[in-house]
């Protein structure tokens, strides 16, 4: 097929998924990282998948970034805006550099990623952009409004962008998964990690494949007129 997929954050946790999936469906995959050389060694030891190290909330950062991995595998079709942090905090808590850190990582993150890629697909008249939002950004959370307000303004994102790509054969679409087994929700405090897991009736964490298999359709030509929409993929903990 010769599409060239990005995923942001796509070494470790759902995007290591992510990029493992587009591979096995044929694409060619570039896995951009932000800090951990050592998992990104080990991720392109492990897939062949060649690692790109950018920060996305560093605007120029990204668009160098990006150049590179264009001129090394061609033009992206394909970009999941996966890279994303939690800083959590209960509000009376929260510092204004939590709020910084997480805003210009995961939402900012996402303008910079996208924006770069944009024009050129636009002109190819084929693009899929590809936004992994959360549960987070649809109900909030406890100790997470910085978190939740980037996770709801995602949403924010791919409706406009649906709208503004439609005549130009590019979509924008988000999945919001629910808690799901990686480092970031292997963070929160065991004892609250417990409660959250009582409240999902599927009875467990979901797995980062089924996440991965949500993104492989939505890059897929079947999925052509799913355009500004959102996929829900928690366990039936909530619905919109
Ligand atoms: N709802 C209501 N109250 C809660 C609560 C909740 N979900 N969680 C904690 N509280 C309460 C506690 O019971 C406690 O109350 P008391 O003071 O009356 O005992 C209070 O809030 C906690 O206050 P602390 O001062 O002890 O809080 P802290 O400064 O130590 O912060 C925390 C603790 C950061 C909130 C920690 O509990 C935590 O990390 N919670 C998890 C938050 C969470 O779910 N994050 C999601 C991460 S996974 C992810 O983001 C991926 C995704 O997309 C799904």
């Amino acid at each position: 097929m010769g599409r060239i997929a990005l995923v942001t954050g796509g070494s470790r946790g759902i995007g290591a998924a992510i990029s493992k999936q587009l591979q096995a469906a044929g694409y060619t995959v570039a896995a951009n990282y932000a800090g951990n050389d050592d998992a990104a060694a080990a991720f392109t030891a492990e897939t062949g998948i060649k690692t790109y190290k950018w920060n996305v909330a560093d605007y120029e950062a990204s668009a160098a970034g990006i150049a590179k991995v264009e001129a090394d595998l061609g033009p992206i079709d394909i970009v999941v805006a996966n890279a994303g942090i939690t800083r959590d905090a209960p509000f009376h808590k929260m510092t204004p550099e939590q709020w910084h850190q997480v805003i210009d990582t995961n939402l900012t993150g996402v303008f910079n990623t996208v924006h770069p890629i944009w024009p050129g697909m636009r002109e190819r008249k084929f693009g899929r952009v590809i936004v992994i939002s959360s549960i987070n950004g649809q109900k909030g959370q406890f100790a997470q409004v910085n978190y939740a307000a980037t996770k709801a303004g995602d949403l924010g994102i791919v409706k406009s962008l649906a709208q503004e790509g439609a005549r130009a054969g590019i979509t924008a679409n988000a999945i919001c998964p629910g808690y799901i087994a990686t480092e970031m929700v292997m963070a929160v405090p065991e004892k609250v990690r417990e409660s959250i897991i009582a409240q999902i009736p599927a009875g467990r964490l979901g797995e980062p494949e089924e996440i991965a298999r949500c993104v492989a359709f939505l890059a897929s030509d079947d999925s052509g007129f799913i355009n500004g929409s959102t996929i829900s993929a928690n366990g039936a903990q909530f619905f919109v």
